[in-house]
């Protein structure tokens, strides 16, 4: 496939209203195959994609045409997954607080699996479903206690985390569910956080689900259809164009090796960022270059309320100027020579009015001027997703590559 460069999708760009969300479809299709050399090689495994990475309609409907399911953690997720193609049959849900409203949804509808949480909500799914006349599959998530070396935010498995039922009380929740008509117990859930890239803690993980497959073998619990890893993989962020696709081939490789699934078990897992995350764009367009005393600022007409992710956590995106350069975004980039400094150092900043509204300090970007195109990299996860109103702002649009070439 030929590698389209962003900046040669300028004059495409030049005529939107900014700021906009650009999905690079040709690079999503890319990865959805190379998650499916990965998992159809193998019996039983299958992606259930985490929808709250992105859940724009085109993106989603393109997922779901792959062949992949859909891991959703509320009500309206279920609903967009529904509206754009997903069977029920193939949703599964998870969530530490799920309303009334919800449970009757996903019960309606009929998903695959609820991945239940405590026992409150075990026993409140199965009051709806006796009321509904339904039988509710349940997937316990069980708090594996291993870490990930990744953000503290972003970290779930800990057993100070909310997620999920403590290890210890796997066999009496197990036992509980066993016992009710409305509820038939079908596996459990894992999920050790996100923006993970180093496969030992993938393979902690596998150890550790080994341990309790083994104490629910020893205590005669056969019907562990499911086990799910959740997602967690994580994605380049200081060089989108040099990695753009994950290294799925090493992290599918650790859950082959570690993990023993027992006969029949089917292998689930919820990769979001991993499937979005670099095929997204935010486009922006500098709005004043301004000269302060200690520092020069880019201030763009993008902020904090369209990709969160630095303000919430310090992320940093790698930054492009469209209209000043080509390059690669290993380093520096490299200016085109229209009378341009090759780079100069702006702290790059939102409109709105919050300090934490920046998405760069001291960046280095060709000389930028007003009216010129940036991209902010690695925006195809957590960003339209997480996106607010903020300020009274609209949200932004998204186009795919087949509405700006076309
Ligand atoms: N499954 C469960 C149960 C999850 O909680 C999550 C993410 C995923 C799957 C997908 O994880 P992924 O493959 O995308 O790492 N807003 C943060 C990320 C929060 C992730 C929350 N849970 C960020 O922008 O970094």
């Amino acid at each position: 496939m030929v590698k389209r460069l962003l900046q040669d999708l300028e004059g495409r760009f030049e005529s939107l209203k900014t700021p906009f969300y650009y999905y690079d479809t040709d690079l999503l299709a890319e990865t959805l195959s190379a998650i499916k050399n990965e998992t159809d090689k193998r019996d039983g495994w299958h992606l259930h994609y985490a929808v709250k990475a992105c859940a724009n309609a085109k993106v989603l409907r393109q997922i779901q045409r792959a062949g992949f399911g859909a891991d959703c953690v509320s009500g309206g997720e279920i609903r967009a997954c529904l509206e754009n193609g997903f069977p029920a049959s193939e949703i599964v849900y998870a969530g530490v607080g799920k309303s009334d409203w919800e449970i009757e949804l996903a019960l309606e509808a009929g998903i695959q699996y609820f991945n239940v949480e405590s026992i409150p909500e075990l026993e409140v799914i199965a009051e709806i479903a006796t009321r509904m006349n339904r039988v509710a599959n349940v997937s316990f998530r069980i708090n594996p206690n291993v870490g990930a070396h990744t953000h503290v935010n972003i970290t779930t498995g800990l057993a100070e985390n909310k997620f999920g039922i403590a290890k210890e009380d796997m066999l009496h929740v197990i036992r509980v569910a066993q016992a009710m008509p409305s509820v038939r117990f079908v596996g459990l859930h894992f999920h050790i956080g996100s923006q993970i890239l180093q496969m030992d803690d993938f393979e902690a993980l596998c150890h550790r689900i080994n341990e309790l497959q083994d104490q629910l073998e020893a205590s005669g619990i056969t019907e562990v259809h499911n086990i799910n890893v959740g997602g967690g993989l994580g994605i380049d962020y200081q060089n989108p164009d040099g990695t753009p696709i994950p290294d799925f081939k090493s992290y599918f490789e650790t859950y082959a090796k570690h993990l023993k699934l027992r006969p029949g078990q089917r292998l689930h897992f919820e990769l979001g960022r991993a499937v979005t995350g670099q095929c997204g764009s935010l486009i922006t367009r500098c709005l004043y270059v301004k000269q302060a005393k200690a520092k020069q600022f880019a201030i763009v007409d993008a902020g904090m309320t369209e990709l969160l992710r630095p303000a919430l956590y310090g992320a940093l995106h790698q930054i492009q100027n469209l209209s000043a350069g080509q390059g690669t975004l290993d380093g520096v980039q490299q200016a085109d020579g229209d009378g341009r400094q090759a780079a100069v150092k702006y702290d790059i900043v939102g409109p709105i009015c919050e300090s934490s509204d920046t998405f760069a300090k001291d960046f280095l970007l060709p000389e930028t001027r007003r009216g010129d195109l940036l991209a902010i990299r690695s925006a195809g996860a957590y960003g339209e997703t997480m996106a607010s109103q903020y300020n009274c702002r609209e949200l932004p649009k998204a186009y795919t590559t087949e509405e700006i070439l076309h």
